[in-house]
């Protein structure tokens, strides 16, 4: 389905080879074989806000450090999250309108509506829930057999925790990772060849399906799911006559909550299994798991990069931005910045202030789930640990094709049981 310019790794220029002129962060390529940590020290290093002039996804700046990510994540005046937060733009034109790709006011608007169904209080009421469905899903798995963990955990337990945010049918809860997967799969972050009918054919039903869920919301009392909240409010009530922007902020909370906790439960185990002594750690101080968590998330980083576009001519160290520029913050990049972070490529699960990383984002836009996120991954191992002496990790990886979603297609496991 899709086609690419690199291939196999092997295919992949030396970044330390390459004329910095020449040098282009967006190709898809070099995250699926994970060769982007080179490339980006070298940036660092070298050119830490970084003009490309020409790519396939046009012309853009690459801002790769720590506090320079932060300085534009927390200045939305000068940044704009309109209309894309995307490295590129897709060639169909097709960009739905989703709160995560406004600026303030309509953004703040939307978001307070949305906000309740994650908040704290919603969320310890969830907890016994997402336990029990985590437990569910341990206590199905084969024991001493190879399996893919993807597919088994990583994608099964957020697809019910979604379903769970969105009080969806359960039985069809398999529909929203293959919604999402089917909104992500785009030229615009970097996957070529897409079949743009099949993808227009899907998201229609997935409209078609959530205006009717919609109609059912708004005819019963208002409770704190997602549907239920955008149903009810005056606010936003009338996304459902506007199947553009309704689908465009289904496609923000489904993919928003999916790939993303996704791919912190399957770098967690692999991870764990790349730096052995930290699993030894973890199982002789089950405490640690909420720090872990957090390095998890730091590590993955599941979310490479957030796009924003210069509102006013600016300065980002010592480069001159124009009015008009495209900006990209790589948080795959800042998250490894040595400067900020001690030691930064290691996995280290009791790193001191390891919630000081950059991938939830920083602002007005960040991370409206991350507590929910975080949660699901600190039950999930409270609920690993109670079970299993360890996740073997049999093979290496296969990894998405995206310069956007960082993640896995395949890890492969085999569970061994607590003595
Ligand atoms: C925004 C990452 C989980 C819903 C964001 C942003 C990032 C991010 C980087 C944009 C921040 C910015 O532009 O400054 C992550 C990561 C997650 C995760 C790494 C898991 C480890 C979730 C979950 C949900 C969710 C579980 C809920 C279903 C959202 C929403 C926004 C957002 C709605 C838009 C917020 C806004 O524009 O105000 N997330 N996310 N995310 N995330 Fe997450």
């Amino acid at each position: 389905m899709a086609d690419t310019e690199y291939g196999a790794a092997s295919a992949i220029p030396d970044p330390w080879t390459l004329p910095l002129e020449t040098f282009d962060v967006s190709k898809a390529e070099i995250f699926q074989n994970d060769m982007q940590g080179e490339y980006f020290r070298r940036l660092r290093q070298e050119a830490p806000v970084h003009y490309c002039p020409e790519s396939s996804v046009g012309a853009y700046w690459s801002v790769t450090k720590y506090h320079d990510i932060i300085a534009v994540d927390s200045n939305h005046k000068t940044f704009s999250s309109e209309p894309s937060i995307v490295i590129g733009d897709p060639s169909d034109n097709f960009q739905p309108p989703m709160f995560i790709a406004m600026d303030p006011p309509l953004h703040d608007i939307q978001r307070k509506v949305a906000q309740p169904a994650v908040a704290p209080t919603q969320l310890s009421e969830l907890e016994d829930l997402i336990r029990q469905r985590v437990s569910t899903i341990l206590d199905s798995l084969p024991v001493g057999e190879e399996f893919n963990w993807v597919d088994k955990v990583s994608i099964e337990l957020t697809t019910q925790m979604l379903a769970t945010l969105f009080d969806f049918p359960f039985e069809d809860r398999h529909k929203l990772p293959f919604w999402s997967d089917v909104a992500t799969t785009s030229d615009a972050v970097g996957i070529v060849g897409t079949d743009m009918e099949w993808r227009m054919k899907h998201l229609n039903e997935c409209v078609a399906y959530f205006t009717q869920l919609w109609r059912q919301r708004a005819a019963e009392p208002r409770k704190f799911d997602f549907i239920s909240l955008l149903a009810h409010s005056d606010d936003t009530k009338h996304m459902v006559d506007n199947p553009i922007e309704l689908l465009g902020n289904l496609m923000l909370l489904i993919v928003g909550g999916n790939d993303t906790t996704r791919n912190s439960i399957s770098g967690g185990v692999y991870f764990l299994n790349k730096f052995p002594e930290e699993y030894d750690k973890l199982r002789a101080d089950p405490s640690l798991i909420p720090n872990m968590v957090s390095e998890i998330i730091r590590y993955q980083t599941p979310l490479a990069h957030m796009r924003r576009v210069a509102t006013e001519d600016t300065e980002l160290g010592g480069q001159k931005i124009r009015k008009g520029d495209k900006v990209v913050m790589w948080y795959v990049s800042g998250n490894r910045d040595e400067e900020v972070i001690d030691d930064a490529d290691t996995f280290r699960i009791d790193r001191a202030n390891a919630r000081r990383h950059l991938s939830f984002g920083f602002g007005i836009h960040r991370c409206m789930g991350n507590r929910v996120a975080e949660m699901q991954l600190r039950i999930l191992w409270e609920e690993i640990l109670r079970r299993f002496d360890r996740v073997e990790v049999t093979g290496e990886p296969t990894r998405v094709l995206s310069n956007f979603v960082l993640g896995y297609e395949k890890l492969p496991v085999i569970l061994h049981p607590k003595a």
